[in-house]
């Protein structure tokens, strides 16, 4: 079957899928702390549709899948979405990125029915921080998440950190040094404007080069060869084998490499994070008109057709940049 390229050539190997648009945080960078637009529940893709649309998706060379959100662990049988993912003829990889509240529970049964990886966010190692960034008082449950998915051998656990202006800019080295002490690989993330209330200004940004800075007062960062479609640029700190990464999604865009594609909770197809345009995936899975591989050839049609009208790159740094009208948590991460 032909695979899943754009015009401008780029083969696409990474599906991300939104298991729900719920969330037991509200980081005040991805959702308004008082947000209650969810989407109803029969909106939402059941297991078995998502399913249809993974494995055509491998069929189509897909080799990785991602599991985000909202947060993915608020999906009652996401250890169920891993089993069945893991028992398709052309597995892919499964990760999974979250916020780590549930993994206490969850690290060990998703790690039986799968799962490879975890991504786990954290800003800030202060309590009181993390009560103002994320409006819950759950920065313990992050700590014992962490250490329940490095027993439950989901290693390296991967955390990603996105450092603001004003708010945890000074925490770039103690983040380091707690990676290094708990054996974290911690990737920092540009800030990108996906904030609710717009409130994104270029100038508050903390940049790859000011992170890459302030990191270098403490340690020697040398960079890890080969980056391939991978955003992050890495380096070993002090030697290695340590490392640490840098997302520079805004300053140094990796849209060139990009081999991403996202399906939304409720079954749209986006060709990127930022796109203005949705493609409905759900309507042709409940197309009754159609049956088992009519369904099938709909959806193979439309994961080319939104692959097809991807653009060259996110366009953050045109004037003309518009926002995407949904917040974070309902495109996911
Ligand atoms: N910019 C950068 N990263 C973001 N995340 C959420 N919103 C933004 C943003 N505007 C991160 C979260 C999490 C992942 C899903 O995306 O911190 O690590
Ligand atoms: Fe939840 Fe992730 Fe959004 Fe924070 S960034 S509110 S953890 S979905």
């Amino acid at each position: 079957m032909t695979e899943l390229v754009d015009t401008y050539g780029r083969v696409h190997r990474d599906l991300r899928v939104s298991l729900t648009d719920r969330c037991n945080l509200r980081c005040t960078y991805c959702m308004p702390h008082d947000f209650a637009d969810w989407l109803p529940g029969p909106e939402l893709l059941t297991t078995d549709e998502l399913m249809t649309v993974i494995r055509i998706a491998t069929e189509l060379g897909i080799t990785g899948v991602r599991l985000t959100g909202g947060e993915p662990l608020m999906r009652a049988d996401v250890a169920d979405v891993v089993r069945r993912i893991n028992e398709l003829p052309l597995r892919p990889d499964i990760a999974l990125t979250t916020n780590g509240l549930r993994l206490e529970k969850l690290a060990r049964p998703l790690a039986d029915a799968g799962l490879q990886r975890v991504n786990v966010s954290l800003d800030t190692l202060d309590r009181e921080r993390f009560k103002k960034l994320t409006f819950r008082d759950r920065f313990d449950d992050v700590l014992t998440g962490i250490r329940a998915a490095q027993a439950a051998g989901l290693e390296p656990v991967k955390v990603n950190s996105v450092l603001m202006r004003g708010v945890n800019d000074d925490e770039g080295p103690a983040l380091v040094r707690r990676a290094l002490d708990e054996g974290w690989r911690l990737r920092f993330i540009e800030q990108m404007p996906l904030d609710p209330s717009g409130i994104w200004k270029r100038a508050d940004m903390i940049t790859a080069d000011e992170i890459f800075e302030m990191l270098s007062e403490y340690y020697t960062l040398t960079p890890v060869p080969t980056r391939g479609s991978a955003p992050a640029e890495e380096f070993y700190v002090d030697g290695g084998p340590a490392r640490v990464g840098i997302i520079a999604s805004v300053t140094r865009p990796f849209c060139a490499a990009c081999d991403r594609l996202r399906l939304t909770a409720d079954g749209q197809l986006r060709n990127c994070l930022f796109a203005r345009e949705e493609l409905d995936l759900r309507q042709a899975l409940r197309d009754d008109a159609l049956d088992g591989e009519k369904i099938d050839e709909e959806v193979r049609r439309r994961l080319h057709a939104v692959v097809a009208d991807k653009l060259p790159g996110h366009g953050i740094n045109d004037p003309s940049f518009i926002q995407p009208s949904r917040p974070m948590s309902a495109i996911g991460g």
